[in-house]
Order: C-alpha cells, then sequence, then structure tokens
C-alpha cells in the first residue's frame, strides 16, 4: 500500500478535528449554524453564509468548481510591512510558519503565524442570533512593535444564489449599499420588495472601507493580491451596482507581546413592512444596532460561545459510550451525532458537492435523517414530520423535496418516486418510540399544503402505507413509479435524449411492469412498524388489515423475488429480471438484500443467510459493499440513469455508503456479530481516516455519500462528503443495532449484536425524563441477552420499563 500523507488527526478531548497543512487532498469544511443561520467554512475560510434556505437566501457569494478551488470566503488579510498573508493560507497562499483548523461542534478555529505575528479566528453562530462570529486576535509575538495593516473581506450575494449565477443583464445594475461608522450594509432589491437586509460589522473604529468588487481587487487581479491591500490603502468605494464586496480597513499597532481581539459580525435583519425605511432610501438599522450591541465585545462573545459549547455538551450527553475503542466511541460520541445534526439542518442541500441551488428538503431523505437527530432535540423532529407530511397528495404520493424556506412542494422534480410515502412511517416511528408522545398522531396536517384540506397524521400514515397497496405489479410486488430509493434505477424513463433529466422524464409508466424488491422489503418493515402502532393506539382492526398485505409482500416476495442465491433487484418494465444471475450485469443488488434481510423474508428457508453471504461474497471490498456486481459497463436504456455512470461511481458498483447499514442491520438481526462489525468498521470514518487520508480525499470526520468502488479508476476515494443519509444510517446501525440500545414505545429494549471479541462497554442514555447508565457484559457472545438487571433486580424479557429517573441497569449476554 502508498504511504499515505497524514493532514490532521482527531482531538477527542475538545471534540474537534485538527488541520495541520492547509493543502488538503479536498476542501475540508464545516458546518456552523443550528436553525437559522448558516454558514459553511472550510479549512482556508472559504465557504459562505445563508438564512434558512442556500438558494433563496444566500447572503454571501461563492463560485461552485472554480479555479482554483474553493475561491470565496470570509477573508482576513494581514499587511506586515511587505508580506502579505492570511491565517487560513488562503488567498494569498503565502507559506506561513504555523497553521492550524480546528473544526469542532458548529466552530472552527483558524490560526496562522508569520513573521511572529499570529492571527487566530473563531467562526461560530451564536445560539438563537441571526450572525455569524468571526473573532480575530491578533498577537504581536515578536520583540519590536508591529504595525499591521488589516484588511476584511466578504463578497455579498444578491440573495437569490440561482439568478446570481446568471441574470447579469440585471444584476450588474441593482447592487445596493450604505455605510455607517464600522459597519457595512448591504440592501440590495430592498427598495422593492424585500424586506430583509445584511450587514458586516467590526467593534473598532476602521481607517477606511471597500464596498465595490472591482475598485477592491482591480479588475484583472485575484482575491490573492486585490489591490487596495498591496498597496496597503483602501479605497473608500461605494458600490453602485456591479459586485457590492465589504472590507473594513484597520490599522492596528501592537507593543511587543500584545495581543488584540477584533469582533467581526456579518448579519442578516428582516424588517416590518411598514418599518423599512428610517428616511426616505435609508433603510431601518434599529435591529442591526441592537443584534451589533448583543455581540460587540469579546466578553459577550466568549459569553455566546461558552453557551454554544454548553449546547453541544448537553446533545451529546443523550447518549454515550465507553467501549475503550477510541476509533469507535469518537464516532458514536461525537462525529457521527454531529453529522446527523447536519444532515436534519441541510438534508442535502448545501455542500461542497450540493450547490445549494438544487435540492431543497427530500422527503425519503428528511425522514431517513430523523432517525440520527429524534433523540437530540425531539421538538424540531415534531414539527419536520409535520412540515413533511404536509408536502404529501391526498393518494398518499407526495412531494419528491420541498424548499426549507416555503415548506412548498418542488414542482419542478414533482413525485412519483414510489418508495417516499414508507418513510413518513420511518421517521413518525422513530419519534414516537423516542418521546412517548402518541398525540403527534393527531395533529392536523395539510395535503400539498392546502389550507382546509387537513385530516390528523395518522391518516397520513394510513394513506401512505394504502399507497404500495393500490401501486401493486403483475407479480404483487410495488411498481416502482420514477424511481426507488435508488434515484438511477428509472425504469419507465427509455431516455435516448440528453437533454432530458433521468429524474423526471417518465414518459411510459402506463401499461409498466416495473416492481421494485427494494419497496417490497421496505413496505415489510415498516408495515410491521405500522402494526404495531395501530396495536398501540387499539386500532386493532386496522392492524390486521395491514398484517394481511405485510404477509402477502413477505409471499410476493419469496414467490417472485429470489433469485437462489440472493433476493432480486427488481422486475423491469417489460417484466424481465433485474439483479439475477440471469442478467449479464449487474447480477446482485446490495438495497433489496439489505431491506429484505431486515424484514427477515424467507429466514427459515435459508435466504436470509444466503442472502447476506452473497453480500460478502460479491458485494464487499477493502472499502465497503459496492451497490451492484458486477458493475454495468454500457448504457441500457431501458434501466436509466443507473448504467449513465462509469464502473465503479455513484449508483453504478460504487460504495454508495447509505446502503450498506442496511445489510449490516441485516447481519445484527441474524445475529452474525462478526460480519455486521467488520462491514460497519470498513465505512467508519475514524478507521478510514487512520488509513487513507489521501486516497479518501474527503473530509475524514464524516461519512460521505460514494466511495468508488472496487471497478472504480481509483477504488477508496471518496465523495459528496457530509450530506448523506449514511449519517442517520450509521448512528442508527450503531446505536440501536450493534450496542444494543431500542428505544420502544414501553421502554428502551436491550439487544446487542456485537464481534465475539466486544468487551464490556457501557452507555450512558437518556430517555425521555430518565437517565440509565447501561453495562453489557458480552462473554464473548455475539447476540443474545441472558439476564438484565435494573437497579439491582433482575427484570423479564428485555425491554426495561420506562420509568423516570436515574437506573443502573446490568446486561448479561
Ligand atoms: C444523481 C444521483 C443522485 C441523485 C440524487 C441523480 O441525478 O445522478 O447519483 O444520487 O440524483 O437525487
Ligand atoms: C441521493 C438522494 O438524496 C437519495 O434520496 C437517494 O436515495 C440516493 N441518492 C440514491 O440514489
Amino acid at each position: 500500500m502508498e504511504q499515505q500523507k497524514r493532514y490532521g488527526h482527531f482531538d477527542d478531548q475538545h471534540r474537534e478535528y485538527v488541520i495541520t497543512d492547509p493543502q488538503t487532498p479536498w476542501p475540508w469544511i464545516n458546518y456552523l449554524g443550528n436553525e437559522d443561520f448558516f454558514s459553511l467554512i472550510s479549512n482556508t475560510a472559504g465557504g459562505y453564509s445563508f438564512y434558512k434556505d442556500a438558494k433563496f437566501r444566500r447572503i454571501t457569494r461563492y463560485r461552485y468548481n472554480n479555479v482554483p478551488m474553493d475561491n470565496g470566503g470570509r477573508y482576513f488579510y494581514v499587511k506586515d510591512g511587505e508580506t502579505v498573508w492570511n491565517p487560513g493560507w488562503k488567498p494569498c497562499k503565502t507559506p506561513l510558519d504555523f497553521y492550524e483548523c480546528r473544526h469542532g461542534m458548529s466552530y472552527t478555529r483558524i490560526t496562522g503565524r508569520k513573521n511572529e505575528v499570529e492571527a487566530s479566528v473563531l467562526f461560530f453562530v451564536p445560539l438563537k442570533k441571526w450572525a455569524e462570529v468571526q473573532k480575530l486576535t491578533l498577537t504581536n509575538q515578536s520583540k519590536e512593535t508591529k504595525q499591521l495593516k488589516l484588511f476584511s473581506f466578504e463578497e455579498w450575494c444578491l440573495w437569490n444564489a440561482a439568478t446570481d449565477m446568471e441574470n447579469f443583464q440585471r444584476n450588474f445594475s441593482t447592487g445596493e449599499v450604505e455605510i455607517e461608522g464600522s459597519t457595512i450594509y448591504h440592501k440590495t432589491e430592498y427598495r422593492e420588495r424585500r424586506n430583509h437586509y445584511a450587514f458586516y460589522h467590526v467593534n473598532a473604529p476602521i481607517q477606511g472601507f471597500d464596498t465595490d468588487r472591482e475598485t477592491f481587487v482591480g479588475l484583472y487581479n485575484e482575491f490573492a493580491n486585490p489591490d487596495a491591500v498591496m498597496e496597503g490603502k483602501p479605497r473608500n468605494s461605494h458600490a453602485h451596482g456591479w459586485s457590492p464586496i465589504a472590507s473594513h480597513y484597520i490599522e492596528a499597532t501592537l507593543a511587543p507581546g500584545e495581543s488584540k481581539d477584533f469582533v467581526f459580525l456579518l448579519g442578516y435583519i428582516e424588517n416590518e413592512q411598514d418599518k423599512k425605511f428610517s428616511a426616505p432610501q435609508v433603510i431601518n438599522k434599529e435591529k442591526a444596532h441592537a443584534l451589533i450591541a448583543e455581540l460587540d465585545t469579546t466578553e459577550k462573545v466568549d459569553k455566546a460561545f461558552a453557551e454554544l459549547n454548553e449546547y453541544w455538551d448537553a446533545l451529546l450527553n443523550i447518549y454515550n459510550v465507553r467501549t475503550g475503542n477510541d476509533k469507535l466511541d469518537r464516532m458514536v460520541n461525537i462525529w457521527n451525532q454531529y453529522q446527523c445534526m447536519v444532515t436534519f439542518n441541510f438534508s442535502r442541500s448545501a455542500s461542497f458537492f450540493e450547490s445549494g441551488v438544487g435540492r431543497g428538503m427530500g422527503f425519503r431523505d428528511s425522514n431517513q435523517d430523523l432517525v440520527g437527530f429524534v433523540h437530540q432535540i425531539p421538538p424540531r423532529a415534531r414539527q419536520r414530520i409535520i412540515d413533511i407530511a404536509s408536502t404529501q397528495f391526498p393518494d398518499g404520493g407526495c412531494y419528491h423535496q420541498y424548499q426549507p424556506l416555503t415548506k412548498r412542494g418542488n414542482n419542478d422534480i414533482g413525485g412519483g418516486f414510489n418508495d417516499d410515502p414508507c418513510w413518513l412511517i420511518f421517521g413518525t416511528v422513530a419519534y414516537i418510540k423516542e418521546t412517548g408522545d402518541f398525540s403527534i398522531l393527531d395533529e392536523m396536517v395539510p395535503f400539498d399544503n392546502q389550507p382546509g384540506s387537513e385530516v390528523t397524521l395518522f391518516e397520513h400514515l394510513k394513506i401512505s402505507m394504502d399507497h404500495v397497496i393500490k401501486n401493486l405489479g403483475p407479480h404483487m410486488l410495488p411498481l416502482i413509479g420514477r424511481a426507488d430509493w435508488n434515484d438511477c434505477l428509472n425504469l419507465n424513463c427509455f431516455s435516448w435524449d440528453p437533454n432530458e433529466s433521468f429524474q423526471t422524464t417518465e414518459n411510459v409508466s402506463e401499461g409498466t411492469k416495473a416492481e421494485s424488491l427494494m419497496i417490497a422489503g421496505l413496505f415489510v418493515v415498516t408495515g410491521k412498524d405500522y402494526v404495531a402502532l395501530c396495536k398501540q393506539i387499539g386500532k386493532n382492526d386496522e392492524a390486521e388489515r395491514m398484517q394481511q398485505a405485510v404477509d402477502a409482500m413477505v409471499e410476493a416476495v419469496k414467490k417472485h423475488g429470489w433469485d437462489g442465491e440472493w433476493y432480486l433487484r427488481a422486475y423491469d418494465f417489460y417484466g424481465r429480471k433485474i439483479g439475477s444471475n440471469e442478467c449479464e450485469e449487474a447480477k446482485i443488488f446490495i438495497e433489496s438484500q439489505g431491506w429484505c434481510t431486515m424484514a427477515e423474508i424467507g429466514a427459515e428457508e435459508g435466504m436470509v443467510a444466503k442472502s447476506l453471504d452473497s453480500c460478502k461474497k460479491y458485494l464487499e471490498c477493502e472499502h465497503g459493499m459496492v451497490l451492484n456486481n458486477p458493475a454495468f459497463t454500457k448504457y441500457i436504456y431501458e434501466y436509466g440513469e443507473i448504467s449513465s455512470y462509469p464502473e465503479g461511481y455513484k449508483e453504478n458498483a460504487g460504495i454508495f455508503c447509505h446502503n450498506n447499514p442496511w445489510v449490516i442491520i441485516g447481519e445484527c438481526i441474524a445475529g452474525r456479530g462478526n460480519d455486521a462489525w467488520s462491514h460497519y468498521a470498513k465505512i467508519l470514518p475514524s478507521y478510514v481516516e487512520e488509513k487513507y487520508q489521501t486516497l479518501h480525499k474527503v473530509e475524514p470526520y464524516v461519512n460521505c455519500q460514494m466511495v468508488a468502488g472496487k471497478d472504480a479508476f481509483r477504488p477508496g476515494e471518496g465523495k459528496n462528503s457530509w450530506l448523506t443519509g449514511t449519517a442517520a444510517w450509521m448512528w442508527y446501525t450503531v446505536s440501536e443495532f450493534i450496542l444494543g440500545i431500542k428505544p420502544d414505545y414501553d421502554g428502551i429494549r436491550i439487544d446487542p449484536c456485537l464481534p465475539e471479541t466486544a468487551t464490556d462497554y457501557t452507555v450512558s442514555r437518556k430517555f425521555r425524563e430518565a437517565d440509565y447508565e447501561i453495562t453489557i457484559h458480552p462473554n464473548g457472545s455475539q447476540k443474545g441477552v441472558k439476564q438484565i438487571t435494573l437497579d439491582g433486580q433482575p427484570i423479564q424479557g428485555t425491554v426495561i420499563p420506562y420509568s423516570a429517573g436515574k437506573h443502573i441497569v446490568e446486561v448479561t449476554m
């Protein structure tokens, strides 16, 4: 194996990843903000900010896929004599004497040192505030007095990130700013319909500023050498149209050993319609002044930062494990949970692979993200479930995506993805098990956001199940629609026209025989959950009705969905098998193995065990399990986008990390702890981090969507980091199925599935109003709880009955 260069390491005590070389193999980013105001920040301070919606309320500008990569962000330029440098190395790229970036829980601290001057910037979004704080500490570590010139820099986005990148005939004439003391206001389009503006402030007097980009940078220069900075002279430019920016200029004299703090604040304000202006054309700045006043000293900022840290202490205290294996503990206790919060917040909208203009919140995505998040802040999960269900149609189908700002279904993509409805059961059941809050089922929830159309959430669940039952194909298996979970298996699309979108072109769904075994398995798993839920609330007839549908589905899978060694993947438009030994390529797919083993379909007949063995035999490789095998080598127009990808990438035999946990859970349910663990460790970031930092390329502290598979040019290379359902699934897998702590209606079910090498471990779990301290003694066993004691008393069965207060639990396997 080629020796892998390392770019950083974990610091568990501070819950940080420490990057020590700015030239990471790809920008390694972090997220700031928890509810309304958000930022993306790379290890060189690249990235952007937005309010709620990365498309409709983009605050600062960013150009994706730029050269050089990751150009644009919040930059501080330090001019010390003739040397100009940035604490994050970019954009000047002046070699630094010291560089470090610490990505932590909703904050990032970047420190650079040059010629005995240190600049350290702490970036974070305070709780409940619509602003990004950038606390810059400048320290003179030399024996001489330093006369430094400091320039800040942000570039404004004209709010709509999509039109900002394309409608130049308008954009170049609309830009407007105001300057007041040390605050630069961005108010483009405020004169008409917008009631919001942004500002960039510093809590110190400034000796100059710039707001016009070309004046500051120079038309033929770059961020790396802006005219104003290189000459050490701000232009005091006032933007009218073109591209407004915000740059402060500060002269700082530092005695030997002296340190100075500057608090920069990037804020966002909304005004009431009748309070927009304080004078004709002058924006009402009252709220901005108030926001600035809350964060205008080091003390206030430090306090807000301490509050943010306490917020994370509390969140990460809900589930905490001590196994003695640092690589496992740090993922479970810190990074996996952190990534779950991020995916809950952003779904698939904004990352360094998602441009923030396309996807919004996915119906299936957000439901799955819930299982990683629901234990953290249940009330937010509750609201999310209602928002998602509100985009459903009366027939149980639903919009595939919706915009976070408007919460409206996205018409461009529409509906017709036939797995979508099932996920609403998945998310809702997870919420009720965590909280015991059955009242959510009685919430009145509209269809397609239409007032007056409300029915109970329970009714939404019912029509979701019915949507599957009403759309069965010739083998009594679920019709796939545009696609199931695999967006790229487009069996009704038949496209030869590159101008068509695989996702939305469905020209032949009339008369289709295309059925999905993935939805079949998903239906059985969520159907069983639905039946159990109905019984909990005394709807026994409904439980019975659905049990029959589930049983029928199980029979259909056994009869028409088994290929001898594994489950089939689908039937195509003509009713021909997909994912069968009879096929020329892609003989086996992972999704149906995952869902049908989780559903335990045909377990007695040996199907589950054979399917899991086939995953090991045909799908597994050094870096995880690939999606299908062998990879498609040519475009098959009956199959759609899947075969459009080169071998080993994305849905064509990539290691699509999201679905590996499905098989791992299948292994756990089957009691095969050694296999479950070995699959899990292969895609666990901390294990990958140790061996493959260069090859893996993307952030080593979180899962990415896809790792190039065994058929790819460079197996092991990761892509599409951060915003992936993998986060929630890894969490669900390890917390509930491997470590075995499962929230249930009446308490916590204990059911670990471990490698036989596992030693004793303890999980602290806050659950509703209770605090459990659960110690598991595996005794070399992979599965099977022998005895549980609760506060010293043996209990019957494996569910610890819920009661508030502190409890000690001992589990012998
Ligand atoms: C992409 C897929 C991706 C999907 C997400 C498709 O257009 O090609 O790889 O997973 O969109 O919705
Ligand atoms: C990413 C999408 O967000 C998700 O909904 C889909 O299931 C996977 N791609 C697989 O295609």
